[in-house]
């Protein structure tokens, strides 16, 4: 099994080192670094788990009704926020859905401005999409209905309005998706919801002390991403969780607006990866440290059978050798009775060999920033020195054809590019080839400032002479800033 450190650098000794940087630093471990946040200790609150929505059954179509709507969630004892969520006060269900299926989803707007809900990762017809075209009024009911043709994959939906998806998802607009397979269920993997298996919504918030945690970005948030003091997971600050299980698998998703993390356990011990983005790898991979953009998922395996408490953490890299826990998301507390789980299984998908002499062509896409002191004067985020115009089409795409997407930063900051409507393959960073727990289906590739990668790409399954896909930055203030473009697919 090979180990490693995603996007710092792949230089392997850097792992031991890190491991003991992690060691020398838990005791420091604090919870977070804001008013509010000092006053809370880690595990203090139960993690709350997202339900579980089925939908139901309507001629032979999985149909899901959700509510956009305000509510007021209680994050601090006693304080009220007002928040936004879907069928709830904050974040949304967990919907489970199957390959192969055809779904339906029913989403009324009972908020008082417009929104959006994209369901991030999907293969759709352009016009189930949910992005910026498909707007849904106050009071209206949108309705996409598309067939899942997604292997089995934690993915997830959120608000996606012109301008405004920063604002949406900070407020609470977001929810997870699981897709089942017929070949992941007979895999040996935990997937009992909520038991072993369980959804974790990363993301930070910023309150006032008031509780409230309005969204108003200085400058620098909008340059750098808005970010928070204060880590949650599914809108749980403080989370813990007693396991019952040697072995929990975790759904991690990177749902902040701007942050990325570093996720790793806090006395430094090793898990598995066994799921990027769109699905699951070819096999396990033992990793001790992952980075996570915004808009990223991975799915991990961790062993709990020392019965010692262990607490999900982002690290912050302090230099080559040296990491310091920054956020504690989780504490996970084995119980005493907790039964030994099956040990995972050593194979876990198919993935097509990648074969860059496929691609029929190449497009480049450089990200860069204009004018960085002048945001709002002339200035932003940029794709091939252009900002995202509703009315511009920036690339028309063969179905079907293989491609070669080249991702360069020319920027000083990390970006996560996004692409809708497709999984694609890493071929290559910088020359390299994938770390192996990258080398899976993606929709988000993190690149890292002065780096590239090159991915390939196909557009598989729907075709829509005028309405397009978005390819944007997933840090939501950047996106919000023009570093978006569209394509469609003919
Ligand atoms: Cu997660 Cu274009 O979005
Ligand atoms: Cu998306
Ligand atoms: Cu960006």
């Amino acid at each position: 099994m090979s180990s490693s450190v995603t996007g710092f650098s792949r230089r392997k000794l850097l792992l031991g080192t890190a491991a003991v940087g992690v060691a020398a630093t838990t005791t420091a471990m604090v919870f977070g670094r804001g008013p509010l946040a000092a006053g809370h200790v880690q595990g203090s609150n139960p993690l709350k788990i997202p339900p579980l929505d089925l939908g139901k059954i309507e001629n032979n179509t999985r149909v899901y009704d959700l509510d956009i709507q305000h509510g007021k969630t209680e994050f601090f004892g006693g304080l009220q926020t007002p928040t936004m969520g879907i069928n709830g006060s904050y974040l949304g269900p967990v919907l489970r859905m199957r390959e192969n299926e055809d779904i339906r989803i029913n989403v009324t707007n009972s908020i008082n401005e417009d929104a959006t809900l994209h369901w991030h990762g999907f293969n759709l017809p352009a016009i189930a999409d949910g992005g910026p075209h498909q707007v849904i009024r106050p009071g209206a009911t949108w309705s996409p209905q598309f067939k899942v043709v997604e292997k089995a994959s934690t993915m997830w939906y959120h608000s996606h309005l012109m301008g405004k998806t920063a604002e949406h998802v900070w407020a609470g607009l977001a929810g997870m998706i699981i897709v089942d397979d017929e070949q992941s269920q007979t895999l040996d993997l935990p997937n009992t919801y909520g038991v072993d298996d369980l959804p974790i919504a990363l993301q930070d918030r910023r309150f006032l002390q008031d509780g409230t945690m309005p969204y108003a970005p200085s400058m620098h948030d909008n340059m750098m991403g808005m970010t928070g003091d204060t880590p949650m997971v599914n809108g749980t600050i403080g989370a813990y969780f007693e396991t019952t299980t040697s072995l929990v698998r975790l759904r991690l998703l990177n749902a902040s607006n701007g942050t990325i993390y570093s996720m790793g356990f806090s006395d430094g011990r090793f898990f598995k990866k066994i799921a990027t983005d769109g699905g699951l790898l070819a096999a396990p991979v033992d990793v001790q440290l992952i980075s996570m953009g915004p808009g990223e998922r991975a799915e991990i395996i961790v062993d709990l059978s020392d019965g010692k408490n262990v607490t999900l953490t982002h690290f912050v890299r302090l230099s080559q050798s040296e990491v310091s826990p920054e956020f504690s998301f989780l504490e996970l507390r084995p119980s005493p009775n907790s039964t030994m789980s099956k040990p995972i299984s050593n194979t876990l998908a198919t993935l097509p060999a990648l074969m860059a002499e496929t691609a029929q062509n190449t497009r480049r896409f450089d990200l860069d920033m204009r004018g960085m002191m002048g945001m709002g004067m002339g200035g932003g985020f940029t794709i091939n020195g252009e900002q995202m115009d509703m009315k511009v089409i920036n690339h028309t795409i063969k179905k079907d054809s293989v491609e070669i997407w080249e991702i360069r930063n020319l920027s000083r900051m990390a970006h996560p590019f996004h692409i809708h409507n497709t999984q694609f393959r890493i071929l290559d960073r910088d020359g390299r080839p994938p770390e192996p727990h990258e080398d899976g289906l993606k929709d988000t590739v993190l690149v890292l400032p002065g780096r590239s990668a090159r991915i390939l790409i196909s557009f598989k399954h729907y075709t829509d002479e005028k309405v397009p896909y978005m390819y944007h930055c997933h840090i939501l203030e950047h996106e919000d800033a023009g570093m978006m473009g569209q394509f469609t697919v003919v």
